[in-house]
């Protein structure tokens, strides 16, 4: 499926807690469109690989299991969620060991294929906001409306440490833009934002901004 949407994209990528989730919610609350966490959907996998008790490693059984598992994906009141082999996997999302091994799960082509499919099912019924590491580049790459949001290392770290998590963010940034498969790049039209002095309505202004200049309609 990878016709152009009718349905209006905005694409918002960038490294490991550069405030991209937080931005990519509150855009998409203002403007009513549904809201995607696609690194989300990476976790989900990678944590029932890892309850399997498959090494992160084995590519081969990575492959089947995600060849073989149901992946629901569901909507309620604009906001996505993911059931994977019938369980909700939203509390284990954050867990050590899945920001430990979401990097090198991610990195199975197969899966990406498979989770891109899912992806772009969401923009058949619906305008996004979907964030995440290759939206603009891979998942949706006719979309007009991409966004590239960056922060320096250190307000990355200190980012993911208020919020109680150990998270080598600086690693898994190197192994998402090292990787053969649609690794995190700037697509080259994306508009780039270096988040690390903006507040999250700092940044939101600065997209919806830059959404009028490009000529969406924004009622509220
Ligand atoms: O956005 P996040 O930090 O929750 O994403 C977790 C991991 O998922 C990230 O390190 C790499 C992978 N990911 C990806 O490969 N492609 C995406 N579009 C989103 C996430």
């Amino acid at each position: 499926m990878n016709s152009p949407s009718a349905h209006k994209i905005i694409a918002i990528d960038g490294p490991a807690a550069s405030g991209k989730s937080s931005v990519a919610r509150e855009l998409a609350r203002r403007l009513g469109f549904v809201y995607v966490n696609s690194g989300a959907m990476y976790r989900a996998i990678t944590w029932l690989v890892l309850d399997r008790g498959i090494p992160a490693d084995d590519a081969a059984a990575i492959e089947q299991l995600a060849e073989s598992v149901a992946i629901a994906c569901e909507l309620r009141d604009r906001d996505s969620f993911v059931r994977i082999d019938g369980v909700d996997p939203e509390p284990f999302l954050r867990e050590d060991r899945v920001n430990d091994n979401v990097s090198l799960v991610s990195s199975v082509p197969r899966v990406r294929e498979i989770l891109v499919d899912h992806l772009r099912r969401y923009a058949v019924t619906n305008d996004l906001v979907m964030e995440g590491r290759d939206i603009g580049s891979v998942v949706f790459p006719e979309t007009p409306f991409k966004f590239y949001i960056d922060a320096s290392p250190e307000i990355r770290l200190r980012r993911r440490a208020a919020q109680g998590q150990r998270d080598r963010v600086t690693a898994r940034d190197e192994a998402d833009s090292s990787r053969r498969a649609s690794p995190l790049i700037i697509a080259e039209d994306a508009h780039v934002i270096d988040s690390s002095n903006l507040t999250i309505d700092g940044v939101v202004g600065e997209i919806i901004g830059r959404l009028k200049l490009k000529g969406l309609t924004i009622a509220r």
